[in-house]
C-alpha cells in the first residue's frame, strides 16, 4: 500500500520522460493527453537498449514499447542515472527484467488492458482470412482471374477451437468463437467461471493441442511459456491445425514452425508477432535485403499470413489511454 501510494505521488509529479522508439503516431496521441504540459516529454526514434540508455540522462522516467530491451544492465545504468520509473505503453511486460527493477525500487507500469477488443477480432480476422483465402480471392479478382480453383475454405461452425490464456483478450475470444458456433476449449491455470458458465471447457495443455482444428495463443511471455510451441507440441496437434499467435512471437519457435508447415503438419498459420521482429517490424525495409532467412521462409508459404505487430494500432488506443491508469508491476 505504501508503495502504491509512493507510485501515484510520483505519477502525480510533473516529470522530464524519455520516450524511446518513438514512431510519428506515438507522438501525435502523447502530445495529445499531455496538452497540459504537465509532462516534458523527449522523443527518440532510437529503441532503449545497453548501447542508448544513455540517452536517458538527465530524465526522472523512460517510456518503452515492446521490442525495447530493459534488461538487467539497462536498469542498473538507468538507476545510476536517478530514473524513478520505467513506463511502458504496451501489455507485454516480458523485455523488462522485474526483479532487478524490484531489487533498486524503480517502479514499473504497464498499460493493462491495452486494446483488448482489437487484439482478439484481429486474431479473428487472421482466422478467416486464412480460412476464406480472402487475401488471395481479392488479389486474383484485380487481375480479372474469376477463377475458384484452390480457394476452398471451411466452415468455423462445429470446429474446436483451443485458447491457451484466457485473461482479458483470450476472454474476448473465446466469446466470438462461441459465437461461431465453436466448441471453444482453453487451458488457463486460472479458468474463469465466467467462461465456463457461457460453455467454454478447460481441459490440460496437451489434449487442447489434440483436440483443437485451430489454436490461439493469448497468454503472455514468460521463462515458463518461452517456445510454448515447439516440435514437440506440433506433433501432439491434428495434422493441419491453424495456430494463430497475437501475443509474443517468442511463444514460438520459428524454426519447428517452419518445419511443421513443410510437413504439412501445421495447415494454417496467423502471426501478428514474430520472434526476430525487433530488427524488422515498425520500419519501411521494402528497398532493403532482408537478412532473416526465417521470415523470408515463412512468406514463401502460401497458408501463412503475416501482420507487423500492428494489432494494438487502432483508434480506440485513444479511448483506453484515457480509461486505464497505470498498474505497477513487481512491488
Ligand atoms: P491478461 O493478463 O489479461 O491475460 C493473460 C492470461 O494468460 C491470464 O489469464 C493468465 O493466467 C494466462 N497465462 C499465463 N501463463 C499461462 C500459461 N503458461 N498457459 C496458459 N495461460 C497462461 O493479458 P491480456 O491483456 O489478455 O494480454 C495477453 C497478451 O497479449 C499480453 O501478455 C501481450 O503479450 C499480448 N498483447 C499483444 C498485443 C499486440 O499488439 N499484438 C497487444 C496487447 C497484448
Amino acid at each position: 500500500m505504501v508503495r502504491r501510494k509512493r507510485l501515484f505521488s510520483l505519477l502525480n509529479l510533473a516529470m522530464k520522460i524519455a520516450v524511446f522508439s518513438t514512431k510519428a503516431f506515438d507522438r501525435e496521441y502523447f502530445e495529445k493527453f499531455n496538452d497540459s504540459g504537465q509532462h516534458q516529454l523527449t522523443y527518440y526514434e532510437a529503441p532503449l537498449n545497453s548501447f542508448t540508455c544513455n540517452l536517458a540522462q538527465g530524465f526522472d522516467g523512460v517510456c518503452v514499447f515492446v521490442n525495447d530491451k530493459v534488461n538487467v544492465e539497462v536498469i542498473n545504468k538507468l538507476n545510476d542515472m536517478g530514473i524513478k520509473l520505467i513506463a511502458l505503453r504496451c501489455a507485454g511486460f516480458n523485455n523488462v527484467d522485474l526483479m532487478a527493477a524490484k531489487e533498486l525500487q524503480i517502479p514499473v507500469v504497464r498499460v493493462p488492458a491495452y486494446s483488448p477488443h482489437a487484439v482478439a477480432e484481429h486474431a479473428v480476422a487472421l482466422i478467416l482470412t486464412l480460412n476464406r483465402k480472402t487475401h488471395k480471392a481479392f488479389n486474383r479478382i484485380r487481375e480479372n482471374n474469376f477463377s475458384l480453383e484452390r480457394l476452398i475454405g471451411f466452415d468455423l461452425f462445429n470446429k474446436s477451437v483451443g485458447v491457451i490464456g484466457t485473461g482479458q483478450i483470450g476472454a474476448l475470444f473465446c466469446k466470438s468463437m462461441l459465437g461461431f458456433g465453436c466448441h471453444v476449449l482453453a487451458f488457463d491455470q486460472r479458468p474463469s467461471p465466467e467462461l465456463q458458465q457461457a460453455g467454454v471447457k478447460y481441459i490440460s495443455f496437451d489434449d487442447l493441442l489434440e483436440q483443437s482444428d485451430i489454436i490461439s495463443l493469448h497468454c503472455p511471455l514468460t521463462p515458463q511459456t518461452y517456445h510454448l510451441i515447439g516440435k514437440k507440441e506440433f506433433l501432439k496437434m491434428k495434422r493441419g491445425v491453424m495456430l494463430i499467435n497475437t501475443s509474443r512471437g517468442a511463444l514460438i519457435n520459428t524454426k519447428a514452425t517452419i518445419k511443421a508447415l513443410k510437413k504439412g503438419q501445421l495447415g494454417y498459420l496467423g502471426i501478428d508477432v514474430y520472434e526476430q521482429e525487433e530488427h524488422l517490424f515498425f520500419r519501411d525495409l521494402s528497398e532493403s535485403i532482408i537478412q532473416d532467412d526465417d521470415i523470408s521462409r515463412l512468406l514463401t508459404f502460401p497458408n501463412v499470413l503475416i501482420t507487423a505487430h500492428r494489432v494494438f494500432y487502432e483508434r480506440s488506443i485513444g479511448r483506453n489511454y484515457q480509461n486505464h491508469s497505470g498498474e505497477s508491476h513487481g512491488f
